[in-house]
């Protein structure tokens, strides 16, 4: 038998591994897809030659790789989670955003954003469990000349002070808690009343906490509340506001925070003034300005 086997590809051989493997992939495959398959290929060989694992190691390997799947249902994506520790959503997401300075980031959606929850009008206190520091957000929508953007649509999230989100906690939190929908108004603003964020640990009773518990990282994000804006015309932002007096802002588990999205909270001990949003005093109060970019705004090149 000649050296190449009875087909027309090469046999396997150590020093061209990767080479050999992509060999396969066949003539009338698409170029993206031929792109990423080589690409995948040629890092998993490389990792796996750098590695030298033994067979005891991958094994282990594809242990946690099948638990991370059946782990998966349909209110749980561990893959995703995976993805989130391991930085990569993170820079699929800064990728696929590149926006200029004065345009809102984006960061990290995390699996608890809920579609469909009712508009609330301005100033409704998202808050029904009573429990929390009070925190007023006075938030405007702008576009990158600083004009109101009216009309803007805008999710918000948040976990309790017990740090879990309400669909977690289905029967223990009301529902709907900590979760409201508002538009802003002519002068693109919209307020509503809520609770300071705290930090709380991402889901780690599966093999990414157990991943994360052997590389000596805690499950830690820091405390943030979650936006979504959208508006026509405009790239939609998903984005976080952190609070800047959180221990954990430097070492969030998911890689969510940028300096820019730090919020400004401002401790108020003033009645008259907590009377004025209807909170108790004393209370928080932040101002958000998100900025949109237009659809077709230009790029900034990859840095
Ligand atoms: C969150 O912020 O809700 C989140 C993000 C990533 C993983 C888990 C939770
Ligand atoms: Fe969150």
């Amino acid at each position: 038998m000649s050296a190449q086997g009875k087909g027309t590809f090469p046999l396997f051989d150590e020093q061209r591994s990767a080479d050999i493997v992509n060999a396969r992939i066949g003539a009338d495959v698409d170029p993206r897809t031929r792109q990423i398959a080589q690409t995948v290929v040629k890092h998993l060989h490389a990792a796996v030659k750098e590695i030298e694992p033994t067979h005891e190691e991958w094994l282990a390997a594809i242990r946690f790789l099948t638990d991370t799947g059946r782990m998966c249902t349909d209110w749980r994506q561990e893959f995703i989670l995976l993805s989130d520790v391991l930085g990569v959503s993170m820079l699929v997401d800064a990728i696929n955003h590149r926006r200029p300075g004065a345009a809102t980031e984006n960061t990290i959606l995390g699996p608890f954003f809920v579609e469909g929850v009712p508009l609330s009008a301005s100033g409704a206190n998202i808050c029904l469990d009573g429990k929390g520091e009070p925190l007023v957000v006075q938030a405007e929508v702008v576009d990158i000349e600083g004009h109101p953007v009216q009309g803007a649509v805008v999710d918000v999230w948040q976990t309790n002070e017990d740090g879990f989100y309400d669909v977690q906690q289905k029967g223990v939190q009301p529902d709907g808690n900590l979760r409201g929908k508002f538009q802003s108004d002519a002068q693109g603003r919209f307020w509503f009343r809520t609770v300071k964020p705290r930090e709380y640990p991402i889901p780690d009773d599966g093999p990414v906490g157990k991943l994360l518990a052997k590389l000596g990282r805690h499950p830690n994000r820091a405390a943030h509340i979650h936006f979504i804006i959208q508006a026509p015309g405009y790239e939609t932002v998903i984005t976080h506001v952190f609070a800047p007096d959180c221990p954990y802002l430097g070492e969030d588990a998911v890689f969510g925070v940028k300096e820019s999205l730090v919020g400004r909270f401002e401790k108020i001990e003033d009645p008259t003034r907590a009377r004025s949003f209807a909170v108790s005093s004393p209370f928080w109060l932040t101002a958000p300005s998100f900025v949109l970019q237009r659809n077709n705004e230009k790029r900034p090149a990859k840095s």
